[in-house]
């Protein structure tokens, strides 16, 4: 079996020059595909709010949720790092609370490490009590999603001075309480480079420019589901599903399926 990936071995693709991949699942089969994979992450992330509930938005989902989702990843992965969202009101409320929820889904849903939202500066308390805790956890800056409302929509973040300055600073504060890697969400490509250059730990980019450590996506987004420019479809397996669906609609009708061979004699 191909070498499990660990939050060390961010460390060391970023050290060896090597790019990290990473891809959301929120299911079995999907984590399975993507385990077997060359893939180095799965992100059980709330973006599960939008892809798979239904949601306008990440607020909504639940620890509750978030559990049932990572368990089901989890129990399908042998190799690849499996790391879970804090959801929206899992961390912000005071860090008992979040060392507490980061717990769960280490201890009960089996992920590896966990993601929050946010500079340091906010959630330092949370953060450091997870680590002392001894779980891993992956910072996440520019375009928070949970934050929607405050950024005014889905904005591309760090377009002036002072907001370039400011989340330079949000990411060298992340790597400095001891986070393994952050996200760099929507921001201009060169100052996603010039973060990725000032840090030792590494960048996954999404929305960020080809500079960053690593890539990010939504896996429904590689597969036709995808709207926002930052994303690409890999293979339209949304158009495929869509035939295959009409096909079974069309032959039912038809009566050409079942035939024989689907047949019990
Ligand atoms: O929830 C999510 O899928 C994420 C990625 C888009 C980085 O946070």
């Amino acid at each position: 079996m191909a070498k499990p990936v660990r939050t060390l071995s961010f460390l060391e693709r970023k050290r060896a020059g090597e790019k990290i991949t990473m891809l959301t699942a929120y299911d079995y089969p999907t984590a399975r595909l993507l385990d077997e994979s060359d893939v180095d992450a799965i992100l059980v992330g709330d973006s599960l709010g939008m892809a798979v509930m239904g949601l306008a938005d990440t607020l909504g989902v639940t620890m509750e949720v978030m559990l049932h989702h990572t368990r089901m990843v989890t129990r399908s992965v042998k190799r690849a790092l499996v790391i879970a969202d804090m959801p929206f009101l899992s961390y912000q409320v005071n860090a008992e609370e979040a060392l507490r929820n980061a717990g769960r889904l280490v201890g009960q849903a089996c992920a590896h490490a966990v993601k929050l939202e946010g500079a340091a500066e906010k959630h330092g308390e949370a953060i450091r009590l997870i680590l002392q805790a001894g779980i891993p956890v992956m910072g996440h800056i520019g375009l928070t999603p949970q934050s929607v409302h405050q950024f005014g929509g889905y904005r591309v973040q760090g377009r002036d001075a002072a907001n370039r300055q400011r989340l330079k600073e949000e990411a060298l504060g992340l790597q400095e309480i001891g986070c393994f890697a952050i996200v760099l969400e929507c921001m201009p490509a060169d100052l996603a480079a010039e973060i990725t250059e000032s840090l030792t730990i590494p960048t996954i980019g999404i929305g960020a420019g080809a500079q960053c450590d690593g890539q990010v996506l939504v896996f429904h987004d590689i597969l036709g589901w995808g709207v926002a420019r930052f994303t690409k479809t890999f293979a339209d397996a949304r158009a495929t599903m869509a035939e295959a669906v009409e096909s079974f609609a069309q032959e039912v009708k038809a009566g050409t399926f079942p035939g024989e061979e689907h047949t019990y004699q």
